[in-house]
């Protein structure tokens, strides 16, 4: 199975891909936690990545789609989830052509729909593990009280000015993905909001769909 999980930024990309790495055993290729994590060992990509996404920019294509390249090689090109890409229309022309050489074409594009005012919300009230990644809501999703304290912290692009600068890049730049995909059939569009459980199942059913209709003959 191949997934891409679209949306805005705070969406709930990050929180569902890693119910289905939990539950359905797949691997989670997330370029944002890749290049987070280049940033805290201080490598050069790292520090090259850092300007654009304090600023809430995207980090130049060149160097997103060689971290996609090589995690998806890595993984053989089967059981993953794309978590934030792609998002540029140069980027999801890039993927198709990629995976289509390694005879591994997607399953489905989910698209998680959120409105704008949840949006705002989720994020200003998100917090992470700076330790392992892993993502909390102050008030639907709070830290478990056996996490130390000290390593939950707030995102440097969740600042007002960076989230307001990450939603009208996604509505200039990432909106148009999700028409391309939709024109290429892959895209299931799924509600967004809701418990986290209740998006899970709704993303649950989207794949059973998507899959019955690959392997459905014609
Ligand atoms: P990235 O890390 O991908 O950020 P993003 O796309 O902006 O998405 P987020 O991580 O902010 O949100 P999410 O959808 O994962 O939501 P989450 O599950 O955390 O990218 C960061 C930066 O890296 C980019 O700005 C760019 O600079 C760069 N970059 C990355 N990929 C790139 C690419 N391909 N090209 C160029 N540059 C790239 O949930 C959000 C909050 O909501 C959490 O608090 C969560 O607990 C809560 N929540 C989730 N679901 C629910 C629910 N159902 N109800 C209530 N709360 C919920």
């Amino acid at each position: 199975m191949r997934l891409v999980l679209f949306g805005p930024p705070g969406a709930g990309k990050g929180t569902q891909a890693s119910l289905l790495v939990k539950r359905e055993g797949l691997t989670q290729i997330s370029t944002g936690e890749i290049l987070r994590r280049a940033i805290r060992e201080g490598t050069e990509v790292g520090c090259e990545a850092r300007q654009y996404m304090d600023a809430g920019k995207l980090v130049p294509g060149k160097i997103v789609r060689s971290l996609a390249e090589n995690a998806i090689a890595a993984v053989g090109y089967d059981q993953f989830i794309l978590d934030g890409y792609p998002r540029t229309i140069e980027q999801a022309e890039w993927l198709t052509e990629f995976l289509e050489r390694h005879d591994a074409p997607l399953t489905a594009v989910i698209s998680l729909e959120v409105p704008d005012e949840h949006i705002v919300d989720r994020l200003s009230r998100r917090r992470v593990n700076g330790e392992t990644g892993q993502t909390y809501h102050l008030d639907f999703n709070p830290p478990p009280d056996n996490v130390d304290p000290s390593h939950i912290v707030q995102r440097s692009d969740d600042q007002p000015d960076a989230i307001r600068k990450r939603l009208s890049v996604y509505r200039a730049e990432t909106m148009p993905v999700r028409q391309y995909f939709e024109v290429h059939g892959e895209l299931c569009k799924v509600d967004g909001t809701g418990e986290l459980e209740e998006v899970y199942q709704r993303i649950r059913r989207s794949i059973s769909r998507a899959k019955a209709a690959t392997d459905t003959p014609t």
